[in-house]
């Protein structure tokens, strides 16, 4: 598009972008910082507060004049040629019409968790980039995504939203979505800054934890998310971390974010999220959705703070500076959204790949799986199979490009409880199947009676069982029991029928009375628009299962850190708190501390093929690195993915995920896998001096197909080093 030269911004911009790379959001302070200074010197205050707090999307922002119907609107300065911001949620696809005649549909993308699941961040910056150009084709320039809390609580209402229980892993793909957005020329957000590890109570919940830890868990995966992918925005979160709201946190905001990590782009409030005025001088620079919040805390008020001296007007320039300066370097200004056609075809190619390589087979006893091509006539139990797979629900929804939905309300008493309801999308494991399998009798039976499921399980040859658990924002679960008596109609099945595989549709691992029972257990998570094929790929064997487990599968609650769902049954605005006594130990770092022996590991993924790891080379000095090879020694093409974790560090115990990498190999083939370990990962954070040390001495290292599988290890000498907290791998970028 020529750019238009008549407006100085528009210049400016031009300048800037040719300067800089459109996603570097991020990038050395340098043209966005420069020309952004340069545009907010030029304007009033009035101006500068505009661009200070946000309207909610639809009726009230389309009084403001805005015809983008989406999550939020700050208007623009239409004088120095600034944009307005159209903003649309969320990571897993793009949820609001904007100026889409067609409506809000859009290509639904399987749960975090699925993606998550390859360990594949080249995908994750595809879909990234595909949710971009969606919502950019839509009239949007800001997509409210980069979900990256960590799943401490595998009861949590979000974590379908979310990349598991690591820090490397989550920053490492939430940092590749993001990046994948912003090279669209549509800011992304990282959310929920942080430690938003519960939806129950989430707006008055205080989260309580080490500041060290919190350092070396969430706050590292955000930093790795925020240096990977330069999100232009930071969205802080409802609770309270360790006493102040984290919107109004300075020890966060102004101290973690931006002093000790350099963090130059702008802090957003959720959405109802802010409680006073002078949350603008402990960090938050942008009030989101004001209309939720009691006040328009950052507009007349935030003006009369400026006038009585409350509020610094350097920190207004500052706050008006980052919003400009991220909106210059993500390119949203010389690069307007154009409604334009969509390739949902395209897009649905990448939504059905996500969705194979992120099921996860985690049981195949007796190769059931991939089912014989001889079974005649296969029995399909519950989980609505014939006509669809399951979504999670909240603002992150999206309605899907294809096939179709179906809705079963909800309620309840929670916050969004009037919003709640399951979200199924059409399309049909059933139907594939019997597309897949045409010389089979498929039966359905909807798993409502147990015995009903176990009269048809007993006529035929397999039995499928789809269980389901839906997970809607605003709540979590009570306890990792699959609703509805599901539990019941697996077990009759499976005394009905010896050759009974399960297939679960959750948003978090769930307990499994009955998998000594079954020969087949396989987690397809919120598969998306295309989970239907997925699925039925997976189980014929036309695709070869490579997902791994990005948290834990515990045993049940009682196995878990908290076995009693923090504050059940509390008000949903009391005021609560949790203590993540866990810390920095979140997940299998907990369960191995404890020795406690989960269900399924995480890592964990079985394949239709085999895969050995050998010659492990570790060596040490100023960094750890390790290279191995990986070889398929079965009979058919698969994906691996060798994982590295430090086990001991100077002669500590550390279970640490350290490296990762997925590879594709035909049978036979072998590759040779190099990985270095992020420094941060191996040391501890020292609160009181603010730097992370890492300690001299031998660490030892493992290699294996998940956190509990030692298949071969290898140790080095690592020499002392002590880091600034706002380290950054690429120390040139800062
Ligand atoms: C919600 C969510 C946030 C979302 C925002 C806008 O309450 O917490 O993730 O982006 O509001 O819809």
């Amino acid at each position: 598009m020529k750019p238009n030269l008549r407006s100085a911004a528009a210049f400016i911009a031009l300048v800037v972008s040719a300067a800089i790379p459109a996603h570097a959001a991020g990038s050395p302070a340098g043209a966005a910082d420069s020309a952004a200074r340069r545009l907010v010197g030029r304007m009033t205050l009035d101006e500068k507060i505009t661009l200070l707090h946000g309207s909610t999307g639809g009726r009230a922002s389309r009084a403001m004049g805005n015809e983008v119907n989406g999550a939020g609107f700050v208007p623009g300065i239409a004088r120095l040629g600034i944009p307005a911001l159209h903003e649309t949620d969320a990571t897993l696809g793009v949820v609001g019409a904007g100026l889409d005649p067609a409506g809000p549909k859009a290509t639904a993308f399987p749960s975090g968790l699925a993606l998550a699941s390859t360990f594949d961040p080249d995908l994750g910056a595809r879909m990234g980039a595909i949710v971009g150009q969606e919502a950019r084709a839509k009239g949007f320039n800001v997509l409210l995504g980069g979900g990256a809390n960590l799943a401490r609580d595998p009861r949590n209402g979000r974590n379908f939203e979310y990349l598991g229980e690591d820090p490397l892993l989550t920053g490492v793909l939430a940092g590749a979505e993001i990046a994948g957005v912003q090279g669209q020329h549509v800011l992304s957000t990282v959310k929920h800054f942080v430690l938003n590890a519960n939806e129950t109570n989430r707006k008055t919940l205080d989260a309580r934890i080490d500041p060290a830890a919190l350092r070396e868990s969430d706050l590292l995966a955000f930093q790795v998310a925020i240096e990977r992918g330069r999100p232009g925005s930071v969205m802080c979160a409802y609770n309270r971390v360790n006493g102040p709201y984290a919107c109004g946190n300075d020890a966060l905001l102004d101290g973690v974010l931006k002093r000790d990590w350099g963090y130059r782009g702008f802090v957003m409030s959720d959405w109802g999220a802010v409680h006073a005025t002078d949350y603008a001088v402990k960090g938050l620079d942008q009030q989101s959705g004001e209309q939720i919040d009691d006040k328009v805390w950052f507009g007349d008020l935030l003006r009369q703070a400026v006038q009585d001296g409350k509020v610094p007007q350097a920190r207004i320039d500052d706050m008006a500076q980052r919003i400009v300066r991220s909106m210059l370097a993500v390119g949203i200004v010389d690069h307007p959204p154009q409604p334009s056609a969509i390739d949902y075809k395209g897009h649905a190619g990448t939504a059905l790949e996500i969705a194979r390589k992120g099921i996860v087979l985690l049981k195949n006893e007796g190769g059931i799986l991939p089912l014989a091509t001889h079974a005649k006539r296969i029995a399909i139990v519950g989980g609505n199979a014939q006509f669809g797979v399951l979504t999670g629900g909240g603002s992150s929804q999206v309605t899907p490009s294809d096939h179709g939905t179906f809705d079963t309300w909800v309620g309840g008493q929670n916050e969004l409880g009037d919003l709640r309801k399951e979200g199924w999308i059409r399309s049909s494991p059933m139907d594939a199947l019997k597309a897949a399998l045409p010389g089979a009798e498929i039966l359905y039976d909807p798993g409502i009676y147990p015995s009903d499921a176990a009269a048809l399980a007993r006529r035929a040859d397999i039995v499928i069982v789809f269980a389901t658990q839906h997970q809607f924002e605003g709540a979590d679960v009570p306890d990792m029991t699959l609703p509805r008596g599901q539990d019941a109609v697996v077990a009759a099945v499976a005394k009905a029928n010896p050759n009974a595989i399960v297939v679960l549709e959750t948003g978090n691992p769930v307990a499994m009375p009955w998998a000594d029972s079954v020969k087949g257990i396989v987690e397809a998570w919120y598969p998306g628009q295309e989970g239907g094929q997925a699925i039925a790929h997976m189980l014929t064997g036309a695709v070869n299962p490579s997902g791994h487990l990005p948290m834990t599968f515990p045993v049940d609650d009682a196995q878990t850190v908290r076995p009693d769902l923090p504050n059940l049954g509390a008000d949903t605005h009391a005021d609560v708190a949790v203590d993540y006594s866990e810390g920095a130990e979140v997940g299998y770092r907990w369960y191995a501390a404890k020795a406690r022996k989960p269900l399924f590991p995480f890592g964990f993924g079985l394949s239709y093929t085999r895969f050995a790891m050998s010659d492990l080379k570790v060596s040490g000095g100023r960094d750890l690195a390790i290279s191995v090879t990986v070889r398929n020694v079965g009979d058919r093409a698969g994906a691996a993915v060798p994982q590295a974790y430090l086990s001991s560090a100077a002669g500590r115990p550390l279970l640490r995920l350290i490296g990762f990498r997925r590879v594709e190999l035909e049978p036979g083939q072998s590759s040779r896998v190099t990985l270095t370990a992020d420094p941060r990962l191996l040391g501890h954070f020292d609160a009181a001096a603010n730097v992370w040390k890492i300690d001299g001495g031998r660490y030892a290292v493992t290699v294996g197909q998940s956190s509990a599988s030692a298949e071969i290890t290898g140790q080095a000498t690592v020499t002392a080093r002590t880091l600034p907290a706002g380290w950054h791998p690429d120390e040139s970028a800062r």
